[in-house]
C-alpha cells in the first residue's frame, strides 16, 4: 500500500518585541521609504529576550502543531529543525527541541540549507514516511538571525527577522499530501550569503571578531538576480513532477526576502495576487521560517482549503533552493478542540520541561557523587551508590526503553 505524507499539525512563533522601519532610522542611515519601496517590509519580530532563542521558538510553534494535530510528543519518529541560526555548533537546536517537547522515542538532526531549508525538511520527511521509516515528523524552521546581523550595516540588518514555524507531517493512505519537490545546490556561489567566521575555517577569534566575520555577509544585487531566475523555474519543475500545471495551483506560498522577487516569480508563472500568500510586510525575512509561518498565516486568512495544491518555493545560502507541491487534505476550518484535550496538551509539555529538568540534574548528582571514580566492575558499597548506578544506566540506555521496532518498508 502506498503511504502518503500529509500535513497534519501547523503552528508559528513570533518574539513579541516589534522593530518597525521607524526604529530602524533610529539605528541606520535607512528610511521607510527606502525599506519598503526595495523590500515590501514595514515590520519584523526580533527575539530581544534573551531566554528567547531558536530553539525556544522552534519548541512553541512545534507545540502548537501538535495541539493542532491532536498527536502527543511521545509518537513523534523524528524532528527536523531547518536552521541557520542554531543554537550552538553542537549539539544540534533539534534535539534540545526533541528534550524540550517530550518527544521522548523520537531522532533528531539540524538541517542547514539556508532560506531553502523547511522545503528540504518538508521533502525528507516525505521521503521518511514513505519509506516506512517514520509515522510521524516534525518539520521546523527556526531562526533567530537578528543575532548574526551586524546592527550598523543597513544592506543587511533592515531584512531579516525572526520567528519560527512548524508542521506535523503524517504517514496516511489517503493520497495527497506531499506530492513532488524539486532540490537544488549551487555551491559555487555560496559567497553571495555567507556568515564567514565561526566555522572550522575561519573559527571565532579576537581578529573574526575584531573585523566583523562572524556577522551575516551579502552580496544584496547578486542574490537577488540569482533569486529573480531559480524561483519561477523551480516552481514550474515541482507543479510538472507533481503531474500538474500552473492552473492546478490554488495558492504559492514564496519564501518572503523581498517583495520585488515574489513579484518576480508571479509574472514569470502567470500568477496573480489572490493565489500568492504574501506575507513579508509583518515578519521580514525570517529565512528558513517563512514559508511555514506564511502557511500558518495563509490558514488563518481562509486561504488555504482542503483538496487545495500549494506551492512552495524557496532560494538562499549556498546556493540553495527548494520547491514542493503539496495537495491540502484536513478539512478546513479546524472543529474547535476540548478544553480538556487542551489541558491535557500543556499538562504534557510541563511534564517535558519536569522530565528535561530531573534528567539534568540527576546526571549531575551522579556525576558530583560517583562519577568516573566509581569502577563499573566492582560493587557499589552504598545503598546510595547502587540507586544512582541503576539511575545511570537507565540515564545512559536512554531512550531504549521507549524505542519503537524499525518499521518495515
Ligand atoms: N537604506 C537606504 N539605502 C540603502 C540601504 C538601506 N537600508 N541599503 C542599501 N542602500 C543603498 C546602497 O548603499 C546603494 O546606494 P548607492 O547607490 O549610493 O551606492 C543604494 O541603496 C542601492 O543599493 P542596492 O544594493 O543596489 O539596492 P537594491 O535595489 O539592489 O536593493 C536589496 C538591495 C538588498 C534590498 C536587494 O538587493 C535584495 O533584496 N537582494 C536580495 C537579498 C535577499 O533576498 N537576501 C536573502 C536571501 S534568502
Amino acid at each position: 500500500m502506498r503511504r502518503y505524507a500529509q500535513i497534519i499539525g501547523w503552528g508559528r512563533s513570533l518574539p513579541n518585541h516589534i522593530l518597525t522601519n521607524d526604529d530602524l532610522e533610529r539605528i541606520v542611515d535607512t528610511s521607510d521609504e527606502w525599506i519598503r519601496t526595495r523590500t515590501g517590509i514595514r515590520q519584523r519580530h526580533i527575539a530581544t529576550d534573551p531566554r528567547e532563542t531558536t530553539a525556544t521558538l522552534a519548541i512553541k510553534a512545534a507545540q502548537e502543531a501538535l495541539r493542532v494535530a491532536d498527536v502527543p510528543a511521545s509518537k513523534v519518529d523524528m524532528v527536523i529543525v531547518s536552521t541557520s541560526s542554531p543554537e550552538h555548533i553542537f549539539p544540534s537546536t533539534a534535539s534540545l527541541v526533541q528534550d524540550g517537547l517530550g518527544a521522548v522515542h523520537a531522532g533528531a538532526f539540524d538541517l542547514s540549507a539556508a532560506c531553502s531549508g523547511f522545503v528540504y525538511a518538508l521533502s525528507v520527511a516525505h521521503g521518511l514516511i514513505a519509506g516506512g521509516l517514520a509515522e510521524y515528523v516534525l518539520v521546523i524552521g527556526s531562526e533567530t538571525l537578528s543575532r548574526f546581523v551586524d546592527w550598523s550595516d543597513r544592506s543587511t540588518c533592515v531584512l531579516f527577522g525572526d520567528g519560527a514555524g512548524a508542521v506535523l507531517v503524517a504517514a496516511s493512505e489517503v493520497p495527497g499530501g506531499v506530492l513532488s519537490s524539486v532540490l537544488g545546490s549551487d555551491g559555487s556561489g555560496g559567497d553571495l550569503l555567507i556568515i564567514p567566521a565561526g566555522g572550522s575555517k575561519l573559527p571565532a577569534s579576537l581578529e573574526t571578531v575584531a573585523s566583523g566575520q562572524h556577522y551575516v555577509k551579502m552580496d544584496g544585487r547578486g542574490v537577488f538576480r540569482f533569486a529573480t531566475r531559480i524561483m519561477a523555474s523551480a516552481a514550474q519543475e515541482a507543479v510538472e513532477r507533481a503531474g500538474l500545471s500552473m492552473d492546478d495551483i490554488e495558492l504559492l506560498i514564496p519564501h518572503q526576502a523581498n517583495r520585488r522577487i515574489i513579484e518576480s516569480a508571479m509574472k514569470q508563472l502567470g500568477l496573480a495576487e489572490d493565489r500568492v500568500l504574501i506575507d513579508l510586510d509583518r515578519y521580514g525575512n525570517t529565512s528558513t521560517a517563512s514559508i511555514p509561518i506564511a502557511l500558518c498565516d495563509a490558514i488563518e486568512e481562509g486561504r488555504v482549503k482542503q483538496h487545495d495544491h500549494l506551492l512552495m518555493v524557496g532560494f538562499g545560502g549556498g546556493l540553495t533552493w527548494a520547491a514542493a507541491v503539496v495537495e491540502w487534505s484536513v478539512p478546513l476550518p479546524l472543529p474547535s478542540t476540548s478544553w480538556w484535550r487542551i489541558a491535557q496538551h500543556s499538562g504534557a509539555f510541563h511534564m517535558a520541561q519536569v522530565r528535561s529538568f530531573g534528567r539534568r540534574a540527576l546526571r549531575r548528582l551522579y556525576n558530583v557523587t560517583v562519577g568516573e571514580q566509581e569502577d563499573d566492575n566492582q560493587p557499589s558499597r552504598t545503598v546510595f551508590g547502587r540507586g544512582l548506578r541503576r539511575l545511570r544506566s537507565r540515564l545512559s540506555s536512554g531512550r531504549s526503553s521507549g524505542q519503537q521496532p524499525p518499521k518495515e518498508p
